[in-house]
Parts: C-alpha cells; sequence; structure tokens
C-alpha cells in the first residue's frame, strides 16, 4: 500500500486490532483512516513517533477548533479538551486529590467494594454457573469507587453506564444525540444539587470552585464532572477485563503470578502494556502542517495516536505479542505522555492491583467460559474492551 491509501477501519479491527497494526507500523507507520461513522483522521503507530506527538504543542487538544461547542456540546470544555494555560488552571484544581499519597488513603475502602463484589459474583456463580466478570466486578468496582468519589448517588449510576458506551462507541447519530442530551441532563441536574445541598465530597468542592468567582465556569463544573465519572470508569473496566481475558489465556503466566502474588503490580503494568483499554481516544489537532514519521499532515486535520499500538512496536518492546507478567515494562503509554497524562493513573493502578489479588485469592480455579473465539468486542476505535467476559469461578 502507499501513504496516501487511507485505511477503512472496519468489523475485524474491532476484534483484533493488532494485526492491522503489525502491518502499518511496517509499511505506513502515519495513516489516514476512516471510521463507518465517517470520521476522517491521521492515525500514528510507531512508538517513537507516539511518545513524542503525545506532548507536541502542534498538536492541540482544543476541540472548539473543529466543532465550535464540542460533539458532546457543553460537556467537551474539561482538561482533556484544552491546551495551556487552560489545561493547567483546570488541572490543578483536583490534581491534589489524585496523588500517589492522596489515593493510598482509599485502599481499604477499595479493598472492601472488591470483597464485597467477589461474594455477589461467587453467590451468582454457585447459582448459576457461568458469570460475567465485566458485570460482577470488572464495571461495578471502578464505577463505585468514582462515584463515591464524585459524589453520586447510588441509585444514578446504571443509566450513566449505557450513556457513557454509546458516546464512545459507533452508535448512530440519533443514538448518539440521545446519549450526549442525556447525559447532559443528568450532569446539570447533579451540580445544581451540590450546588444547593453541598457535601463532603470531590464534586461540591468543585461546584464550589465554581461558584467562588473566576477559576471555573458552570459548565466547565459540569464537564470536570463528565470528565471524571467516564474517564474514572470506561479504562479501568477494560484494564480489568482485558488483563483477566490475557491471564485466562495464558495459564503459565496466571500460574506465575498465583506463585508470587508481589508480581502484581507489575503485572497490572504489563496488562496495561500488552492489551490496553484506551486504543485511539488521543484526540489531537494540527494548529499547522506537521511531519510526524517523515509523512506531512496538513494543518486543521485530526491526530489520533494508537496507544495499543506504540505498546506493542517491536522497536521499544522485545517479543510485544508475548505476555510476560515479570517484564521490565518502563516507558509505556497506555496512561499517555506529557502534559495530559492520565491524572487518574494512581487511582486506576490501586484499582487494578486490588482487583487482580481479589480475583487471584478469591477464585482459585478462575477459567474462561466458551471458546476465546466466540468473545465479542466493543465497537470503538476508541476504547479497546469486551461487551462480555463469561467465567466460571471454579468454587464449589
Ligand atoms: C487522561 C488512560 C484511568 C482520569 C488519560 C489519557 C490516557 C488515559 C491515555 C491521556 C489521553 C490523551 O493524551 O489524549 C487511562 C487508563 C486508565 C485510566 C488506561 C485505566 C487503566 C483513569 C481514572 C481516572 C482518569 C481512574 C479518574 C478520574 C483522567 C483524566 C485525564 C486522563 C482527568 C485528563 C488529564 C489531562 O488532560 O491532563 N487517561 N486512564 N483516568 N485520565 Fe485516565
Amino acid at each position: 500500500m502507499t501513504q496516501a491509501d487511507t485505511v477503512e477501519l472496519a468489523e475485524g479491527f474491532f476484534t483484533d486490532p493488532h494485526e492491522l497494526y503489525r502491518m502499518l507500523r511496517r509499511e505506513a507507520p502515519v495513516t489516514p483512516v476512516s471510521t463507518r461513522e465517517g470520521m476522517r483522521a491521521w492515525v500514528v503507530t510507531r512508538y517513537e513517533d507516539a511518545r513524542p506527538a503525545l506532548n507536541d504543542p502542534r498538536l492541540s487538544k482544543d476541540v472548539s477548533r473543529f466543532h465550535e461547542d464540542g460533539p458532546i456540546g457543553f460537556l467537551d470544555r474539561h482538561m482533556l479538551s484544552s491546551d495551556r494555560p487552560d489545561h493547567t488552571r483546570l488541572r490543578k484544581l483536583v490534581s491534589r486529590a489524585f496523588t500517589v499519597r492522596a489515593i493510598a488513603r482509599m485502599r481499604p475502602r477499595i479493598e472492601e467494594i472488591a470483597q464485597g463484589l467477589a461474594d455477589r459474583m461467587a453467590a451468582k456463580a454457585r447459582r448459576d454457573g457461568t458469570v460475567d466478570l465485566l458485570d460482577e466486578f470488572a464495571f461495578p468496582l471502578p464505577m463505585t469507587v468514582i462515584c463515591e468519589l464524585l459524589g453520586v448517588p447510588d441509585g444514578e449510576r446504571d443509566d450513566f453506564r449505557g450513556w457513557s458506551n454509546t458516546l464512545l462507541s459507533e452508535a448512530p447519530p440519533d443514538e448518539h444525540e440521545a446519549a450526549v442530551a442525556a447525559m447532559s441532563d443528568f450532569l446539570s441536574r447533579l451540580v445544581a444539587e451540590k450546588g444547593a445541598h453541598p457535601g463532603d465530597d470531590m464534586l461540591s468542592a468543585i461546584v464550589k470552585a465554581s461558584e467562588d468567582g473566576d477559576t471555573l465556569s458552570e459548565g466547565e463544573a459540569a464537564s470536570m464532572a463528565f470528565l471524571l465519572l467516564v474517564a474514572g470508569h470506561e479504562t479501568t473496566v477494560n484494564l480489568i477485563g482485558n488483563g483477566a481475558l490475557a491471564l485466562l489465556r495464558h495459564p503459565d503466566q496466571l500460574a506465575v503470578l498465583r506463585g508470587d502474588p508481589a508480581l502484581v503490580p507489575n503485572a497490572v503494568e504489563e496488562f496495561l502494556r500488552y492489551d490496553g483499554p484506551v486504543n485511539m481516544a488521543t484526540f489531537r489537532y494540527t494548529t499547522e502542517p506537521v511531519e510526524i514519521g517523515g509523512t506531512r499532515i496538513p494543518e486543521d486535520q485530526i491526530v489520533l495516536v494508537s496507544l495499543v499500538s506504540a505498546n506493542r512496536d517491536p522497536d521499544r518492546f522485545g517479543d510485544p505479542a508475548r505476555l510476560d507478567v515479570t517484564r521490565d515494562v518502563a516507558g509505556h503509554v497506555a496512561f499517555g505522555h506529557g502534559i495530559h497524562h492520565c491524572l487518574g493513573a494512581p487511582l486506576a493502578r490501586l484499582e487494578g492491583e486490588i482487583a487482580f489479588r481479589t480475583l487471584l485469592d478469591r477464585f482459585p480455579g478462575l477459567t474462561l467460559a466458551g471458546e476465546p473465539a466466540t468473545l465479542s468486542w466493543r465497537h470503538s476505535t476508541l476504547i479497546h474492551g469486551l461487551t462480555r467476559l463469561p467465567v466460571r469461578v471454579g468454587i464449589p
């Protein structure tokens, strides 16, 4: 193929993006792509191009260059859609709550949530035989944690999962619009509620900052809530789901981990490298013509840096398609790089560690139910994750 060919991202890409990326890294490392929904963008696939691109100021995150009000309306005024100096101001408002030390204080509560979910999963498995690891464990764990942190009431969480899924998937335009409207409504109500009855939670603090004057507008407060809620669960669910699948397909690695549970934090890093949750959800926009990896990208183009591809680049990680929980994975880009490096990384790492410790400890006979070929993946070019993960837990 030539550099000018546009690659269409079709069905097979969702199930196994690695095959296409292997070819692109070799033959067209920076290439135009189109999705079935008609989005056209340039995708960057090699590690040596991806890492600097993530921190290149000529690649703006400011989505308002493209859409007057952002593709998701007023909810798109958050730090991940901003450049400096707005980005610095917005990130600073919440960054103290996400330091490694602040997050470490959440360990006992996260362990308690994980144990409660494991109890429920065991009971369900006794009744039904097979359980969906995503529904019972991988999803509710990060969702409960981020909702408790932000102060989202219990009864309001389920709808949010559906809308969030629609926004990140290849949904028809009318479904997308309906999800944006429902989500905007929900967040506006939530922000108003926190303003009227502030609690001891992060969202109340954010709303208070917006009321106190010029640090944060009302729209930015709702956008911040949106970003933290979506980023807080859509990704970690797939760290747990993709990681569990990888382990269950590699019994030798599962045995290594069972033999030495101190390896769990390193295994979590390897899961992030091997099959990370964020595929191409790294929107950037060229503010001028930019050359990446020898390819000239014109001004005003969308650039998507594929983290899944960069993390499997053989020039950076030897034998990249091999899962190795003892591997030195320093430098992987699953959490991005540069000023937008994931704010929630310490939380995601802690949740991942607790999730895998709990699964290993509570379910010594955990196996896949059914053939790996029958698994179904989400129809999203942005997020890389399963729709279901049926397992047997192997307890009497
Ligand atoms: C940004 C990945 C969990 C909050 C990012 C970015 C990536 C990422 C790749 C940067 C995207 C870009 O540069 O375009 C992940 C992964 C996670 C995870 C793989 C789980 C395994 C979380 C959690 C939170 C969170 C639990 C908690 C709220 C954020 C925020 C940003 C961000 C606020 C924007 C940072 C900025 O623009 O400065 N994440 N994330 N993430 N993530 Fe995460």
